[in-house]
């Protein structure tokens, strides 16, 4: 599938069905794969993709610390993407969560020029206190 082919959408209730040898479908991510072909060649065996079909593999897929050799494979075998409602939000080391870091960003930003700020308040009355 290329990236200009419009993506078809599918929803996790008509997946469910699809875990037969002749027809095993499953979720990596959010994205939609069709392993039927790659059963045979999987070098994690068939077993345990069929033991996937159908549902949402993300995490044994991640738990067996794929190569990005097989990352890349598996875009061959990408048959489209979850509808929006049904889909996981991404998170952990795949999917830095920006959001989560700005505030934070910005509370040091903040405290770093309320400090010089102080001094600068606490000088100006020293000054006058001194010299007026
Ligand atoms: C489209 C999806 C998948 C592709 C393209 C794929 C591809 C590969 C490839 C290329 C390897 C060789 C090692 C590597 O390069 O990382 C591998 C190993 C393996 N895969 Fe997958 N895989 C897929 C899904 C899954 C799923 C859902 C499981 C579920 C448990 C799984 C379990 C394993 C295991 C256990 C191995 C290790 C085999 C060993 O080291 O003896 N794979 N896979």
């Amino acid at each position: 599938m290329t990236d200009k082919e419009e993506v078809k959408l599918f929803t996790r209730e008509e997946l469910k069905t699809r875990n037969t040898r002749e027809d095993a479908v499953m979720v990596i991510h959010n994205g939609v794969y069709n392993v039927t072909n790659f059963l045979d060649e999987h070098p994690g065996g068939e077993e345990v993709l069929l033991e996937q079909a159908g549902k949402d593999a993300t995490e044994p897929f991640e738990d067996v610390s794929h190569s990005s050799d097989a990352r890349s494979l598996m875009k061959k075998y990408k048959i489209g993407e979850l509808v929006e409602a049904d889909r996981t939000p991404t998170k952990g080391a795949y999917a830095p969560d920006w959001n989560n870091d700005q505030p934070q960003e910005q509370g040091n930003a903040w405290s770093s020029w309320l400090t010089p700020l102080l001094l600068g308040i606490a000088a100006t009355f020293l000054y006058r206190y001194l010299f007026a």
